[in-house]
Parts: C-alpha cells; sequence; structure tokens
C-alpha cells in the first residue's frame, strides 16, 4: 500500500489508515489465533536484493543477496522470511506477537506495514434460557476463557421466527419468545471473529418446564453445531476510512 496514493480507493482488504506528518498511512490489519500461523506478505513483485522485518523498533529478521537470513531473538524460532516474495511468516502465535509490523527494503519505494492482532482460538457459543412471566429469554454468550478482543465479536441469530431477523449485534444477545409459538423449532446463535465462525444451537421446547416440574428457571449448555477455522485472509470486517489504528470497531 503506497501512502502517496491517498484519495478513496475501493477496499478489498481490512485497512487502517491515519495522518502522521502530514502524510496518510496504512496499515493492513491482519488476524491470527493464538497457536496459528499468520503471513504478512507486502504483495510486491520486485526480486528483492535486501529485506529487514520490524516490530515496532526492533528487527525481527533480515535478508539481502550477499548474506542469509538472520532471525534476532525476539521471535526467534517461530518466523519463516521467504526472501522471493518478501513474505514473513509467524507460526505458534502468542499474544505478545500483536503489535505493528513492517517491511523495508531499498527495493520499494514505501514500506509496507501491518497491524496484526491476534485473538484467542474461537469457541462454540453458550445458550442458556430462562422463563419469566411466559416468556422464554434465550441468551447466548462466548464462554470467558475467550478472553481476548471480545469487543470484535459479531452475533446473529438463526431461526424461523422474524426474532430472528435483523443484523449482527455487537452484545452477548437476548431473544424473547413466547411460550405459545411453535417451541419444536431450533434457535441456532452464530458468532464470529476475523479468523472463524461458530454456531451453537438450542430447541426451545427443552427450556420450558414440564408439568411436573414447576421450576422457572432452566439452564442447558449448548450443543456445538459447527467447527470452522479459516485462517489467512479475512475480509470479514472492513475497516476503512481515516481512523488511528488502536481505533476498533464500526
Ligand atoms: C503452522 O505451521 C506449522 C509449520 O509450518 C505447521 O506444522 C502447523 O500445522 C501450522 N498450524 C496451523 C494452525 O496452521
Ligand atoms: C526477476 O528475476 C527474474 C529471473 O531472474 C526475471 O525473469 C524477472 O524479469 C525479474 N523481475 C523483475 C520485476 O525485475
Ligand atoms: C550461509 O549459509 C550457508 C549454509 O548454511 C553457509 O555455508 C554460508 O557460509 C552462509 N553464508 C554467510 C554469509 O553467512
Ligand atoms: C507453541 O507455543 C507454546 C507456548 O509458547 C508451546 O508450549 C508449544 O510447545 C508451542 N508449539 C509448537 C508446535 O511449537
Ligand atoms: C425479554 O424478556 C425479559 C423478561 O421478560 C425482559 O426483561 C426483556 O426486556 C425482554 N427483551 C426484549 C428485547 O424484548
Ligand atoms: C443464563 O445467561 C444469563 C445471561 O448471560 C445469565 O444472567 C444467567 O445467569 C444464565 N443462567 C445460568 C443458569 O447460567
Ligand atoms: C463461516 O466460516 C466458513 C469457513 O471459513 C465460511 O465459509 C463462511 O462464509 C463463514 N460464514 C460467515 C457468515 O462469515
Amino acid at each position: 500500500i503506497s501512502s502517496s496514493t491517498p484519495g478513496p480507493v475501493i477496499l478489498t482488504v481490512p485497512l487502517a489508515c491515519f495522518l502522521s506528518l502530514g502524510f496518510i498511512s496504512c496499515q493492513l490489519m491482519r488476524f491470527g489465533s493464538i497457536g496459528g500461523n499468520i503471513t504478512l506478505s507486502p504483495s510486491s513483485t520486485v526480486n528483492f536484493t535486501e529485506i529487514i522485518w520490524k516490530k515496532g523498533k526492533d528487527k525481527v529478521t533480515e535478508w539481502s543477496t550477499n548474506f542469509n537470513v538472520t532471525t534476532y531473538s525476539l521471535l526467534e524460532g517461530r518466523v519463516h522470511l521467504d526472501p522471493k516474495s518478501g513474505d514473513l511468516t509467524i507460526s505458534n502465535l502468542t499474544s505478545s506477537d500483536e503489535g505493528e509490523y513492517e517491511m523495508k527494503s531499498m527495493d520499494l519505494t514505501d514500506s509496507s506495514k501491518f497491524h496484526l492482532t491476534v485473538l484467542d482460538p474461537l469457541r462454540s457459543p453458550t445458550l442458556n434460557c430462562t422463563v419469566t412471566n411466559e416468556i422464554i429469554s434465550v441468551h447466548c454468550k462466548m464462554p470467558q476463557s475467550y478472553r481476548r478482543h471480545r469487543e470484535l465479536l459479531r452475533y446473529a441469530w438463526h431461526c424461523p421466527f422474524p426474532q430472528c431477523e435483523g443484523s449482527w449485534e455487537l452484545e452477548a444477545p437476548v431473544l424473547n419468545f413466547t411460550k405459545e409459538g411453535d417451541l419444536s423449532r431450533e434457535v441456532r446463535c452464530f458468532v464470529k471473529n476475523q479468523e472463524s465462525n461458530r454456531t451453537s444451537s438450542i430447541v426451545l421446547s427443552t427450556c420450558v418446564p414440564s408439568a411436573d416440574n414447576s421450576r422457572h428457571r432452566y439452564a442447558l449448555t449448548a450443543v456445538p453445531f459447527a467447527v470452522i477455522v479459516c485462517a489467512g485472509h479475512s475480509q470479514i470486517f472492513l475497516r476503512s476510512s481515516l481512523q488511528p489504528p488502536s481505533v476498533r470497531g464500526p
């Protein structure tokens, strides 16, 4: 991404741009999960003679045609530099890998900048329901063990009722049903982050106490419905416009 091309551009990748010393500087927003891998790619077609990757002010790795790849202690053993493409691959990501990365080379007019966000591996949401005054309330929550960047989670309901129509929710959502409705149907809570998505489901009738049971509170653990992981490019959350990289979410 060239800092010399400001103005409206059609974005196909999440990008954060900000003003710095009168120039617009952009970073590619990249997301990985703890224990996963990520490849930061400068997407250049030049034949490199020299490459330096830095994390913040610290060198991560460097290479030039006369020298072998040198890796510094910061990420020792977990980085791989491909001198041909300039791609930096970090494996077995840890939370401390989060931050700003920059690739510099004499062969490029501008450096390539990235902001890496390291998420917890996504879990299936838990669904529980409570019955109060003939109203069934279904709660969808991400387990507390998912701690990092919970603000980036998005939730949505899927069910054959009008309540489930609508857009993504930012907060752990609650959905209300009347006991008179068709309780044999399944309600699904869908949750996603920039890396992957998960769904859990519940059948409404399991929320309603049977005749010989007068308790008014029921809880149950959701059945993990689908397990899908997708590493690499995430175009789910488009980040654009002039905002500092520290600002998250729309
Ligand atoms: C990460 O890369 C390593 C080495 O290339 C590989 O063994 C491992 O399976 C990868 N892990 C994931 C989650 O892709
Ligand atoms: C890169 O090197 C290859 C082979 O040495 C050459 O064919 C190609 O034209 C070079 N590309 C550029 C952009 O210089
Ligand atoms: C690069 O690595 C090769 C093989 O490991 C070694 O023979 C060579 O001396 C190294 N070159 C430099 C400049 O370190
Ligand atoms: C990944 O990192 C964790 C913690 O640093 C370590 O316990 C684990 O052995 C590493 N796994 C691999 C495949 O390197
Ligand atoms: C759902 O029902 C609960 C309990 O009756 C009520 O407190 C809450 O406001 C309702 N929420 C919505 C969105 O209707
Ligand atoms: C069900 O979820 C709601 C909302 O998170 C919570 O207030 C309630 O305590 C939960 N009930 C049980 C039994 O876990
Ligand atoms: C959920 O993840 C799968 C697999 O990566 C992907 O094909 C699908 O489009 C995702 N769904 C949404 C709504 O993001």
